[in-house]
Order: C-alpha cells, then structure tokens, then sequence
C-alpha cells in the first residue's frame, strides 16, 4: 500500500506525513529518557517520570500525551503514562530493542545529517560530512559513547532479524564463516548457535572489535569464535570457506564496493559462498523500507539500497556468480553467490 491509495483525504494526509519528524522526535525523547523503562511495570505521571530522568515535568507531559495520541503510552483518566506494544519495543532490556536504534537515528548524527538532506540533493556529496567535517566513522571513532549507541542500535537490528533470517536460510555446511563489518557479533554468534560444527571469525575496525570482545568472549560460543580487527579496505581474514556481509555494502558506492568484495574474492578458496544481508530494493512504487533507508544512506555514507540487478552487476564485477536471493519476513534479503 501506499500513500496514494488511503481513503484520507489529501490535505490531511499531507499534513500527517509533514509532521512525521514531530513524532520521531518525541520518540527520541522517550527513548533517550528511557521512559518505556520506567513504565514498564505501572502507569507513572509525568511528575513521577521527570523525578525519575531529571526533566522539565510540564514539558515531558505534552511530549508523552503527544506520544499516547498515537499509540505509543497509554494515558488514563489521572494522566499517568503506561506502556504499549508499541513502546515496549524501546525498553533497553528486550530481545532485539528498538532503544538505541531509536537513539542513533533520531538523536546527535542521523538527525543534523538529514536536516541538510537538500545539500546531498543539490551536490550529490554526503550530508553528514557537509555536517560534521568528517566521515560517520570517523566521528564514531572520535565519539565513543555515540559508537557505542550505533552498535548497540546494529545488535537490536541485528536480533529483530535474526529469527526471520534463520527461518529462511540454511547455513548448514559452512565449516568457518567470516563476518566482514559484524559489528558486536550478534549475528554471527547467532548462526554459530544453531551450527554447532561451525567456526566463526568476527571481523571489523579495531575499535568496534574491542567493543566486542567482552560480550562474545562471555558467550557459549566464545571457544568457536575469533575476534580481528582490521581494515577491510585493504583486506579481509583468510581461513573462511563462506564470507557474510550484513548491511555492509549498502553503505558504500560501487567503486568502493568492489575494492571490499574484491578483497573478500582474494580471501576466498574456490566456490567460496558470498552471503550478503541486505534490502533489495523492489521495481515500482511499493512502499518498502529499503526506499527510506536508502535516503539515509545518501546523507550518512553515500552508500544506496540497491536492486536485484544492481547487486547482479557488483557480483559479476568483483568476481562471483549471484546464485539465488532468499527474502526474509523482515526488510532483509539474503544475496547468495559463489566465487567463479
Ligand atoms: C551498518 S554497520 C553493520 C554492522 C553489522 N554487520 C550489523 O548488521 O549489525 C557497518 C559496520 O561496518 C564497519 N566498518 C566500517 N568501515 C570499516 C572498515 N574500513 N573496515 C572494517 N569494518 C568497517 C563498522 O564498524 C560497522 O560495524
């Protein structure tokens, strides 16, 4: 479905999307407060909860009865604030939590890059670095408690994913698997549970391996997984008879794409698998989450959401045979392909 089919009429349509980013902004308040937290077990009024987080209590209230107008707290006849389905989504403590991903996009980076947006559309160049100067990874590197939530918001993204992923692909009979840009390992020590032969190495910058270590080295698959950190623009472990790339290539042009596949290409024995996790954009104008976060790349990385034949053509180009996509009951799609 999209926009063009609802039966509201256009002008209050139009409106509702302009004041989308009013919404997000309030969730970014309630994420960063961690109001869904203190709501979890009991309904609490804004007083209570701007004790709680150290806020302005008249200012947290209109943000929260804004929220519960759309469903995200209820609001009950002595304006105490409870939780829903919808902001149980942003407890820290949930399996894949929306909490930090909620936090990365909405808060300190994300949100100044997208203001500037029109600067990406006018230039073509990266928003983000018109913004700050820099590269994002750059500024993670030089920001370690925004790192921190942007990894943390990867691992939640990474869980909402995982069940769906598993449900859809097999990853029976690879004997080591590299996950080049894994991040904190979510994923990879996820398929390392459910392959008990398998060995993993969970590869990515230096810093974000550090940031890793403790809780992979905490994990039931700790014996079975090396840590490297590394550039994988230079290159990327050898050892591995399948690479994973999860939400990796969508952040990076074609140019820069193939130095990493090409890399991943030298890594590789023959019939090496090449399995990238990404959004596949679909033709038309279905509404899909690939077409959004493809913006957002454009403004974060300069990186885009490809389609099927864009990922055909980067596959060709660095040296594999696109085998087969497998989508997912979530946004992903697994890209599979074998090294020719
Ligand atoms: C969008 S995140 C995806 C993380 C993870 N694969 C996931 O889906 O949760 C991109 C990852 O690429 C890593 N990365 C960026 N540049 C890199 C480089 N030059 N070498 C190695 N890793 C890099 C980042 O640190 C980050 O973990």
């Amino acid at each position: 479905m999209n926009g063009q089919e609802s039966n509201v009429p256009p002008p209050l349509a139009m409106l509702q999307l302009i004041s989308g980013f009013w919404i997000s902004r309030c969730i970014y308040i309630a994420a960063k407060l961690g109001i869904a937290d203190l709501v979890k077990n009991e309904p609490k009024t804004a007083a209570e909860l701007a004790t709680a987080c150290g806020a302005h209590a008249s200012s947290l209230f209109r943000v929260l009865r804004a929220l519960a107008s759309v469903g995200i707290f209820t609001q009950d006849d002595k304006d105490r604030f409870g939780i829903t389905p919808l902001s149980e989504t942003l407890r820290a403590d949930v399996p894949g939590s929306l909490r930090a991903f909620a936090m990365t996009e909405l808060g300190e980076e994300h949100y100044p890059a997208w203001g500037n947006l029109l600067h990406s559309v006018g230039t073509g160049e990266i928003a983000f670095d018109h913004t700050f100067g820099m590269d994002i990874w750059k500024y993670f590197a030089g920001h370690p408690d925004n790192a921190k939530i942007f990894n943390d918001a990867m691992s939640g993204m990474t869980a909402q994913a995982n069940e769906a992923l598993h449900a859809a692909y097999d990853f029976a009979g690879i004997n080591t698997l590299v996950d080049i840009g894994g991040g904190h390992g979510g994923l990879l020590t996820s398929i390392l549970r459910r392959n008990p032969q398998m060995h993993g190495i969970l590869f990515d910058s230096p810093l974000v391996i550090d940031g890793a270590r403790e809780s992979v080295q905490r994990s039931d698959v700790a014996q079975r997984c090396e840590l490297v950190g590394g550039n994988f623009f230079e290159s990327v472990p050898s050892g591995g008879d399948a690479h994973i790339l999860k939400w990796i290539i969508h952040d990076w042009d074609d140019e820069k794409s193939l130095v990493i596949l090409r890399n991943s290409h030298r890594a590789l024995g023959e019939n090496g698998k090449l399995i990238l996790v990404e959004a596949v954009v679909p033709p038309g104008s279905e509404l899909h989450f690939s077409k959004f976060m493809d913006l957002n790349m454009l403004v974060m990385t300069g990186g885009h959401e490809r389609t099927e034949e864009e990922f055909r053509r980067l596959y060709e180009a660095s040296g594999f045979r696109l085998n087969r996509i497998v989508p997912t009951e979530s946004p992903f799609s697994v890209i599979e392909g074998v090294r020719v």
